[in-house]
Protein backbone atom coordinates (compact mmCIF):
# COMPACT_ATOMS: atom_id res chain seq x y z
CA UNK A 1 0.00 0.00 0.00
CA UNK A 2 1.47 3.30 -1.00
CA UNK A 3 2.03 5.94 1.29
CA UNK A 4 0.61 9.65 1.02
CA UNK A 5 3.92 11.70 1.10
CA UNK A 6 3.67 15.10 2.67
CA UNK A 7 5.71 18.11 2.85
CA UNK A 8 5.60 20.33 5.03
CA UNK A 9 6.62 24.70 4.76
CA UNK A 10 7.86 25.42 8.27
CA UNK A 11 8.22 23.72 11.31
CA UNK A 12 7.40 25.98 14.29
CA UNK A 13 4.13 26.35 16.94
CA UNK A 14 1.49 24.62 14.19
CA UNK A 15 4.35 22.59 12.10
CA UNK A 16 5.10 20.80 15.49
CA UNK A 17 1.51 20.49 16.22
CA UNK A 18 1.07 18.76 13.18
CA UNK A 19 3.76 16.30 13.34
CA UNK A 20 2.93 15.23 16.51
CA UNK A 21 -0.75 14.33 15.28
CA UNK A 22 0.42 12.57 12.43
CA UNK A 23 2.47 10.39 14.76
CA UNK A 24 0.74 10.28 17.64
CA UNK A 25 -3.21 9.24 15.53
CA UNK A 26 -1.46 7.33 13.28
CA UNK A 27 -3.51 4.32 13.53
CA UNK A 28 -6.43 6.53 13.65
CA UNK A 29 -5.61 8.18 10.25
CA UNK A 30 -5.10 5.12 8.38
CA UNK A 31 -8.12 3.69 9.68
CA UNK A 32 -9.62 6.42 8.07
CA UNK A 33 -7.97 7.01 4.90
CA UNK A 34 -6.49 3.55 3.94
CA UNK A 35 -3.08 4.08 3.99
CA UNK A 36 -0.13 5.77 6.39
CA UNK A 37 1.13 9.10 5.58
CA UNK A 38 4.77 10.09 5.14
CA UNK A 39 6.06 13.18 5.87
CA UNK A 40 8.97 13.41 3.72
CA UNK A 41 10.14 16.64 3.54
CA UNK A 42 10.26 20.12 5.72
CA UNK A 43 11.14 23.38 4.91
CA UNK A 44 12.84 25.52 7.70
CA UNK A 45 14.98 28.82 7.88
CA UNK A 46 17.55 27.21 10.47
CA UNK A 47 17.47 23.36 9.84
CA UNK A 48 20.21 24.02 13.18
CA UNK A 49 17.46 25.38 15.36
CA UNK A 50 16.80 23.24 18.73
CA UNK A 51 12.65 22.46 18.09
CA UNK A 52 9.78 21.44 20.15
CA UNK A 53 9.77 17.95 18.61
CA UNK A 54 12.00 15.53 17.58
CA UNK A 55 12.81 15.34 13.52
CA UNK A 56 15.21 13.25 11.62
CA UNK A 57 17.39 16.31 10.54
CA UNK A 58 17.55 14.82 7.38
CA UNK A 59 14.09 15.67 6.47
CA UNK A 60 15.04 19.32 6.94
CA UNK A 61 16.14 21.40 4.14
CA UNK A 62 16.09 25.42 3.42
CA UNK A 63 15.42 24.72 -0.69
CA UNK A 64 11.63 24.93 -0.95
CA UNK A 65 12.09 23.41 -4.13
CA UNK A 66 13.07 20.11 -2.22
CA UNK A 67 9.44 19.71 -0.96
CA UNK A 68 7.18 21.54 -3.85
CA UNK A 69 9.17 20.07 -7.12
CA UNK A 70 9.30 16.51 -5.42
CA UNK A 71 7.27 14.49 -7.56
CA UNK A 72 6.87 12.03 -5.01
CA UNK A 73 5.20 14.52 -2.51
CA UNK A 74 1.21 14.32 -2.77
CA UNK A 75 0.40 17.65 -0.45
CA UNK A 76 2.34 20.30 0.78
CA UNK A 77 1.34 21.91 4.11
CA UNK A 78 1.82 25.11 4.43
CA UNK A 79 2.82 26.51 8.32
CA UNK A 80 5.62 28.67 7.53
CA UNK A 81 2.95 32.42 7.17
CA UNK A 82 4.41 35.41 5.42
CA UNK A 83 2.51 36.41 1.72
CA UNK A 84 4.13 37.16 -0.68
CA UNK A 85 7.28 34.64 -0.82
CA UNK A 86 4.77 32.03 0.66
CA UNK A 87 1.94 32.90 -2.58
CA UNK A 88 4.99 31.79 -5.16
CA UNK A 89 5.25 28.89 -2.89
CA UNK A 90 2.45 27.37 -3.68
CA UNK A 91 1.47 28.39 -7.20
CA UNK A 92 4.29 26.79 -7.87
CA UNK A 93 2.99 23.97 -5.62
CA UNK A 94 -0.35 24.26 -7.35
CA UNK A 95 1.33 24.41 -10.66
CA UNK A 96 3.33 21.17 -9.71
CA UNK A 97 0.01 19.39 -9.18
CA UNK A 98 0.30 19.27 -5.53
CA UNK A 99 -2.94 19.63 -2.98
CA UNK A 100 -2.71 22.40 -0.44
CA UNK A 101 -3.36 22.40 3.16
CA UNK A 102 -2.95 26.14 4.80
CA UNK A 103 -3.19 28.00 8.28
CA UNK A 104 -2.67 31.43 6.63
CA UNK A 105 -5.18 33.31 6.67
CA UNK A 106 -2.60 36.37 5.84
CA UNK A 107 -2.37 35.24 2.56
CA UNK A 108 -6.00 33.48 2.15
CA UNK A 109 -7.19 37.27 2.95
CA UNK A 110 -5.70 38.76 0.22
CA UNK A 111 -4.60 35.98 -2.42
CA UNK A 112 -7.29 33.28 -1.80
CA UNK A 113 -9.22 33.79 -4.86
CA UNK A 114 -6.51 33.66 -7.21
CA UNK A 115 -5.24 30.35 -5.09
CA UNK A 116 -8.41 28.75 -5.25
CA UNK A 117 -8.29 29.36 -9.16
CA UNK A 118 -4.80 28.38 -10.04
CA UNK A 119 -5.93 25.07 -8.06
CA UNK A 120 -9.05 24.74 -9.89
CA UNK A 121 -7.15 24.96 -13.35
CA UNK A 122 -4.32 22.60 -12.12
CA UNK A 123 -7.01 19.85 -10.70
CA UNK A 124 -5.88 20.19 -6.79
CA UNK A 125 -7.39 20.75 -3.56
CA UNK A 126 -6.61 23.77 -1.78
CA UNK A 127 -8.76 23.22 1.99
CA UNK A 128 -7.51 26.34 4.93
CA UNK A 129 -9.81 25.18 7.87
CA UNK A 130 -7.23 26.12 10.34
CA UNK A 131 -6.37 29.65 9.02
CA UNK A 132 -9.78 30.97 10.79
CA UNK A 133 -10.51 30.06 14.97
CA UNK A 134 -7.94 27.08 15.41
CA UNK A 135 -9.45 24.33 16.15
CA UNK A 136 -13.37 25.21 15.10
CA UNK A 137 -14.40 23.68 12.55
CA UNK A 138 -15.99 26.88 11.04
CA UNK A 139 -15.76 26.71 7.49
CA UNK A 140 -16.49 23.10 6.90
CA UNK A 141 -19.25 24.50 8.57
CA UNK A 142 -20.36 27.38 6.24
CA UNK A 143 -19.67 25.55 3.54
CA UNK A 144 -21.45 22.14 4.14
CA UNK A 145 -23.43 22.46 7.29
CA UNK A 146 -25.29 25.24 6.44
CA UNK A 147 -24.82 24.85 2.56
CA UNK A 148 -28.30 25.30 2.30
CA UNK A 149 -29.26 27.98 4.36
CA UNK A 150 -28.98 32.09 3.52
CA UNK A 151 -26.38 33.29 5.74
CA UNK A 152 -27.24 36.80 7.15
CA UNK A 153 -24.78 37.18 9.69
CA UNK A 154 -21.62 36.26 11.87
CA UNK A 155 -20.24 37.52 14.85
CA UNK A 156 -17.63 36.61 17.33
CA UNK A 157 -14.49 36.30 18.73
CA UNK A 158 -11.57 35.16 16.22
CA UNK A 159 -8.20 36.44 17.27
CA UNK A 160 -7.03 34.19 20.42
CA UNK A 161 -4.36 36.29 21.26
CA UNK A 162 -6.16 39.35 22.34
CA UNK A 163 -9.08 37.20 24.16
CA UNK A 164 -6.24 35.86 26.44
CA UNK A 165 -4.89 39.62 26.97
CA UNK A 166 -8.66 40.89 27.27
CA UNK A 167 -9.30 37.84 29.50
CA UNK A 168 -6.19 37.76 31.70
CA UNK A 169 -6.38 42.14 32.40
CA UNK A 170 -9.91 41.74 33.41
CA UNK A 171 -9.67 38.81 36.02
CA UNK A 172 -6.38 38.73 37.14
CA UNK A 173 -5.51 43.05 36.52
CA UNK A 174 -2.54 41.75 34.37
CA UNK A 175 -0.52 44.45 32.75
CA UNK A 176 -0.85 44.17 28.68
CA UNK A 177 2.83 43.99 28.07
CA UNK A 178 3.00 40.74 30.36
CA UNK A 179 0.52 39.15 28.78
CA UNK A 180 0.91 39.79 25.38
CA UNK A 181 4.58 38.17 26.04
CA UNK A 182 2.88 35.40 27.94
CA UNK A 183 0.28 35.00 24.65
CA UNK A 184 3.87 34.93 22.25
CA UNK A 185 5.22 32.28 24.69
CA UNK A 186 2.31 29.90 24.09
CA UNK A 187 2.82 30.03 20.49
CA UNK A 188 -0.78 32.25 20.34
CA UNK A 189 0.49 35.28 18.92
CA UNK A 190 1.63 36.18 15.17
CA UNK A 191 5.36 36.13 14.58
CA UNK A 192 4.34 40.12 14.32
CA UNK A 193 1.68 40.56 16.62
CA UNK A 194 1.12 43.85 15.78
CA UNK A 195 -1.29 42.01 13.34
CA UNK A 196 -3.26 40.44 16.65
CA UNK A 197 -3.49 43.78 18.61
CA UNK A 198 -4.55 45.67 15.65
CA UNK A 199 -7.34 43.72 14.58
CA UNK A 200 -6.06 42.61 11.19
CA UNK A 201 -5.52 39.48 12.12
CA UNK A 202 -9.42 39.27 13.12
CA UNK A 203 -9.80 41.36 9.88
CA UNK A 204 -8.56 38.59 7.59
CA UNK A 205 -10.35 36.31 9.20
CA UNK A 206 -13.78 37.87 9.06
CA UNK A 207 -12.70 38.78 5.06
CA UNK A 208 -12.54 34.61 4.87
CA UNK A 209 -16.08 33.99 6.70
CA UNK A 210 -17.72 37.21 4.73
CA UNK A 211 -16.33 35.69 0.96
CA UNK A 212 -17.30 31.88 2.04
CA UNK A 213 -20.36 32.99 4.25
CA UNK A 214 -22.09 35.51 1.89
CA UNK A 215 -20.29 34.32 -1.18
CA UNK A 216 -19.10 37.88 -1.92
CA UNK A 217 -15.42 38.60 -2.19
CA UNK A 218 -15.08 41.30 0.48
CA UNK A 219 -11.57 43.33 0.46
CA UNK A 220 -9.59 43.56 3.65
CA UNK A 221 -9.61 47.82 2.96
CA UNK A 222 -13.53 47.52 3.09
CA UNK A 223 -13.34 46.20 7.05
CA UNK A 224 -13.56 48.64 9.75
CA UNK A 225 -10.53 47.82 11.79
CA UNK A 226 -9.78 49.00 15.81
CA UNK A 227 -7.77 46.62 18.17
CA UNK A 228 -7.31 46.28 21.20
CA UNK A 229 -3.79 48.43 21.87
CA UNK A 230 -5.78 51.59 22.98
CA UNK A 231 -7.73 49.70 25.96
CA UNK A 232 -6.70 50.68 28.87
CA UNK A 233 -6.99 49.39 32.28
CA UNK A 234 -9.25 52.06 33.57
CA UNK A 235 -11.26 51.08 30.71
CA UNK A 236 -11.43 47.58 31.71
CA UNK A 237 -11.96 48.62 35.27
CA UNK A 238 -14.98 50.44 34.76
CA UNK A 239 -16.51 48.43 32.64
CA UNK A 240 -16.66 45.23 35.11
CA UNK A 241 -18.05 47.82 37.56
CA UNK A 242 -20.59 48.61 35.42
CA UNK A 243 -21.73 44.60 34.47
CA UNK A 244 -19.93 45.09 30.76
CA UNK A 245 -17.37 42.41 29.88
CA UNK A 246 -14.33 43.85 26.94
CA UNK A 247 -14.21 41.58 24.05
CA UNK A 248 -12.53 42.00 20.61
CA UNK A 249 -15.96 41.54 18.41
CA UNK A 250 -15.68 41.01 14.77
CA UNK A 251 -19.12 41.42 13.03
CA UNK A 252 -19.81 40.35 8.93
CA UNK A 253 -23.36 41.16 7.77
CA UNK A 254 -24.96 40.99 4.94
CA UNK A 255 -28.64 42.81 3.34
CA UNK A 256 -29.90 43.53 0.65
CA UNK A 257 -26.77 42.54 -1.44
CA UNK A 258 -24.63 44.79 0.82
CA UNK A 259 -22.01 43.44 3.54
CA UNK A 260 -20.79 45.42 6.13
CA UNK A 261 -17.15 43.78 8.28
CA UNK A 262 -16.17 45.67 11.28
CA UNK A 263 -13.20 44.35 14.19
CA UNK A 264 -13.41 46.66 17.30
CA UNK A 265 -13.40 46.47 20.66
CA UNK A 266 -16.73 46.17 22.18
CA UNK A 267 -18.69 45.97 26.07
CA UNK A 268 -20.76 43.72 26.50
CA UNK A 269 -23.02 43.21 29.02
CA UNK A 270 -21.77 40.05 31.67
CA UNK A 271 -24.61 37.62 30.67
CA UNK A 272 -24.06 37.91 26.93
CA UNK A 273 -22.66 34.15 25.60
CA UNK A 274 -19.48 35.54 24.57
CA UNK A 275 -18.79 37.46 27.44
CA UNK A 276 -18.05 34.34 29.09
CA UNK A 277 -15.47 33.01 26.01
CA UNK A 278 -12.28 33.14 27.73
CA UNK A 279 -8.52 32.96 27.02
CA UNK A 280 -7.63 31.88 23.91
CA UNK A 281 -10.74 30.25 23.08
CA UNK A 282 -12.99 31.84 20.27
CA UNK A 283 -16.37 31.75 19.61
CA UNK A 284 -18.81 32.41 15.92
CA UNK A 285 -22.20 32.97 15.96
CA UNK A 286 -23.89 32.01 12.59
CA UNK A 287 -26.91 33.55 11.74
CA UNK A 288 -29.23 31.73 8.86
CA UNK A 289 -32.93 32.73 7.51
CA UNK A 290 -33.81 29.21 8.27
CA UNK A 291 -31.69 27.64 10.94
CA UNK A 292 -31.75 30.67 13.18
CA UNK A 293 -28.86 31.14 15.56
CA UNK A 294 -25.81 28.67 15.75
CA UNK A 295 -22.51 29.73 17.70
CA UNK A 296 -19.37 27.36 17.59
CA UNK A 297 -17.31 27.44 20.35
CA UNK A 298 -13.31 26.30 20.63
CA UNK A 299 -9.61 26.92 21.27
CA UNK A 300 -8.65 29.56 18.56
CA UNK A 301 -4.80 29.55 18.83
CA UNK A 302 -2.10 26.96 19.67
CA UNK A 303 -0.10 24.41 18.70
CA UNK A 304 -2.33 21.11 18.86
CA UNK A 305 -6.21 22.77 17.98
CA UNK A 306 -4.56 24.42 15.08
CA UNK A 307 -2.70 21.20 13.85
CA UNK A 308 -6.23 19.23 14.34
CA UNK A 309 -7.72 21.74 11.68
CA UNK A 310 -4.37 21.02 9.96
CA UNK A 311 -4.52 17.56 9.35
CA UNK A 312 -8.31 16.75 9.23
CA UNK A 313 -8.05 19.30 6.20
CA UNK A 314 -4.71 16.60 5.04
CA UNK A 315 -7.96 13.86 5.62
CA UNK A 316 -10.07 15.43 3.51
CA UNK A 317 -7.52 16.04 0.42
CA UNK A 318 -6.56 11.82 1.11
CA UNK A 319 -10.54 11.04 0.66
CA UNK A 320 -10.74 12.95 -2.11
CA UNK A 321 -7.48 11.67 -4.16
CA UNK A 322 -8.93 8.10 -3.28
CA UNK A 323 -12.20 8.82 -4.60
CA UNK A 324 -9.95 10.56 -7.48
CA UNK A 325 -12.24 14.22 -6.86
CA UNK A 326 -9.50 16.19 -7.84
CA UNK A 327 -9.95 20.10 -8.21
CA UNK A 328 -12.54 20.23 -5.94
CA UNK A 329 -10.97 23.51 -4.16
CA UNK A 330 -12.50 23.31 -0.94
CA UNK A 331 -13.48 26.00 0.68
CA UNK A 332 -14.60 28.45 -2.12
CA UNK A 333 -17.61 29.48 -2.65
CA UNK A 334 -19.70 28.49 -5.57
CA UNK A 335 -19.68 31.53 -7.13
CA UNK A 336 -19.20 34.85 -6.60
CA UNK A 337 -22.33 37.47 -6.12
CA UNK A 338 -21.33 41.03 -7.24
CA UNK A 339 -20.43 42.92 -4.09
CA UNK A 340 -22.03 46.34 -3.72
CA UNK A 341 -20.42 48.34 -1.31
CA UNK A 342 -22.01 49.32 2.23
CA UNK A 343 -22.61 52.49 0.98
CA UNK A 344 -24.39 52.35 -2.30
P1 LIG B 1 6.06 29.92 13.79
O1 LIG B 1 6.03 29.23 15.08
O2 LIG B 1 6.75 31.24 13.70
O3 LIG B 1 6.72 28.92 12.72
C1 LIG B 1 7.03 29.29 11.41
C2 LIG B 1 7.88 28.19 10.78
O4 LIG B 1 8.09 28.49 9.42
C3 LIG B 1 9.27 28.02 11.42
O5 LIG B 1 9.61 26.66 11.47
C4 LIG B 1 10.20 28.76 10.46
O6 LIG B 1 11.49 28.16 10.37
C5 LIG B 1 9.48 28.54 9.13
N1 LIG B 1 9.66 29.68 8.23
C6 LIG B 1 9.19 30.93 8.37
N2 LIG B 1 9.55 31.70 7.34
C7 LIG B 1 10.27 30.91 6.51
C8 LIG B 1 10.93 31.11 5.28
N3 LIG B 1 10.92 32.31 4.67
N4 LIG B 1 11.58 30.07 4.70
C9 LIG B 1 11.59 28.87 5.31
N5 LIG B 1 10.98 28.60 6.49
C10 LIG B 1 10.33 29.61 7.08
O7 LIG B 1 4.59 30.16 13.23
P2 LIG B 1 3.24 29.39 13.63
O8 LIG B 1 2.69 29.99 14.87
O9 LIG B 1 3.47 27.92 13.58
O10 LIG B 1 2.26 29.87 12.46
C11 LIG B 1 2.39 29.35 11.17
C12 LIG B 1 1.18 29.76 10.33
O11 LIG B 1 -0.01 29.26 10.94
C13 LIG B 1 0.97 31.27 10.20
O12 LIG B 1 0.41 31.52 8.93
C14 LIG B 1 -0.05 31.57 11.28
O13 LIG B 1 -0.81 32.73 11.01
C15 LIG B 1 -0.91 30.33 11.19
N6 LIG B 1 -1.66 30.01 12.40
C16 LIG B 1 -1.06 29.98 13.59
C17 LIG B 1 -1.78 29.64 14.71
C18 LIG B 1 -1.16 29.59 16.07
O14 LIG B 1 -1.89 29.40 17.05
N7 LIG B 1 0.15 29.75 16.20
C19 LIG B 1 -3.14 29.32 14.60
C20 LIG B 1 -3.75 29.36 13.33
C21 LIG B 1 -2.99 29.70 12.24
P3 LIG B 1 12.51 28.12 11.62
O15 LIG B 1 11.84 27.24 12.62
O16 LIG B 1 13.77 27.55 11.10
O17 LIG B 1 12.62 29.54 12.09
N1 LIG C 1 -2.56 34.75 16.27
C1 LIG C 1 -3.77 34.07 16.03
C2 LIG C 1 -4.70 34.27 17.19
C3 LIG C 1 -3.51 32.60 15.83
O1 LIG C 1 -4.23 34.68 18.26
O2 LIG C 1 -5.91 34.04 17.06
C4 LIG C 1 -4.73 31.83 15.42
O3 LIG C 1 -5.16 32.21 14.15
Amino acid sequence: MRAIHVGLLGLGTVGSGVIKIIEDHQDNLMHQVGCPIKVKKILVQDTEKHRQIYVDKALLTTDVNEVIQDPEIDVVIEVMGGVEETRIHLLNALKAKKHIVTANKDLMAVYGSELLSVATENGCDLFYEASVAGGIPILRSLVDGLASDRITKMMGIVNGTTNFILTKMSKYGSAYKEVLKEAQDLGYAEADPTADVEGLDAARKMAILARLGFSMNVDLEDVNVKGISQVTDDDISYSKRLGYTMKLIGIAQSEHGKVEVSVEPTLLPDYHPLASVNNEYNAVYVYGEAVGETMFYGPGAGSLPTATAVVSDLVAVMKNMRLEVNGRSAFAPQYEKQLKSAQD
